[in-house]
């Protein structure tokens, strides 16, 4: 909390979980504190929150929906990076706005550098909370240490798990007092949630991560050497790559084909990449990474770019 806009901090298990006490918190909150008939919450297309039922309602993508039908009423699914949209969508039912500042599975999707800002006015002017779900884009992965701080806002409700526990299963929804107030004690919990040993975990990464900032100043110069290795590749190969795009080290490659032969080559040669959005490779190596593992990534990348030709 110290390091971020937050004064409450509920502890679970996972990046889902923690969506699931945000997506609480805001109804909760909202009906509670604004307005009984809201519970709506607005979310973006291609976006991804997590597979419990909720949260897979909350995600825009139907292929983690599929097969689970009915999902979670009150959920409304906008064009992402587009605040026209939001402002159509919002009516006497909404109560809260939730994103990921930068779409991971989305493809690597970085808004324009007002979208957040905008959001944020938006969900001042009518009453509406802001939840940033920085699972994957916080713990200095965009070379901040939560993205938001990229575009100069502070949500209602944010979300982190992933790196938080260094490897260990640990999320955490962390909130104003203003919308923690609608959670009394037995509102929400989990058994595990806050146990010593994972909070012993979060606290010696948060502790690493930040001391003398030198894993997010690392994570900023790999990242720059990552992105100028690849936008080298995106001008020998300019057929097959269309845009290298990313933050720190969560970087995406997006290509002219399915990236998914392209991902079991890299495989095969001992690196592991993932595909996201059918043809953006999605590049996210441990914030420890050093300039040779770079350059064997990149050197296995151009070969297997070689070979598909
Ligand atoms: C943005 C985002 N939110 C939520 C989740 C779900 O986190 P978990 O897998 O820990 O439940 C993920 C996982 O990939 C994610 O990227």
């Amino acid at each position: 909390m110290e390091n971020s806009f937050a004064d409450k901090v509920f502890f679970c298990n996972s990046g889902a979980e923690a969506n699931e006490a945000a997506i609480k918190l805001a109804r909760k909150y909202s009906k509670e504190q604004v307005s009984p008939e809201r519970f709506e919450i607005i979310t973006a297309n291609n976006s991804f929150h997590g597979r419990t039922l909720a949260t897979l309602t909350a995600t825009g993508q139907e292929k983690f929906q599929k097969g689970f039908e009915p999902l979670v009423p009150g959920f409304k699914h906008v064009p992402f990076n587009d605040i026209i949209s939001i402002h159509k969508s919002i009516t006497k039912k909404t109560c809260a706005v939730l994103l990921e500042p930068i779409q991971g599975e989305g493809g690597v999707v970085i808004p324009e550098q007002n979208y957040l800002k905008e959001v944020r006015e938006l969900c001042n002017e009518h009453n509406l909370l802001l939840i940033l779900d920085e699972v994957q884009t916080g713990m200095g992965r965009t070379g901040k240490l939560f993205a938001h701080e990229h575009f100069d806002i502070t949500p209602d409700i944010m979300t982190i798990a992933k790196g938080l526990g260094g490897g260990v299963p640990i999320g955490a929804m962390l909130s104003t007092d203003k919308a923690a107030s609608s959670f009394n004690p037995g509102n929400h919990a989990t058994t595990f949630g806050g146990n010593p040993l994972v909070c012993a975990a979060a606290v010696a990464t948060i502790e690493t991560l930040l001391e003398d900032g030198f894993i997010i100043d690392q994570c900023n110069r790999m990242g720059k050497y990552l992105k100028e290795k690849l936008d080298q590749l995106k001008e020998e190969f300019p057929n097959l790559i269309v845009d290298v795009r990313g933050k720190g080290l969560l970087l995406g490659i997006e290509i002219t084909r399915d990236g998914d032969p392209i991902v079991r080559a890299c495989l095969e040669r001992g690196i592991l990449i993932n595909c996201t959005a059918g043809n953006v490779l999605r590049l996210i190596p441990p914030l420890i990474v050093q300039q040779k593992d770079i350059n064997r990534l990149v050197d296995v990348l151009e070969e297997v770019f070689e070979r598909s030709f």
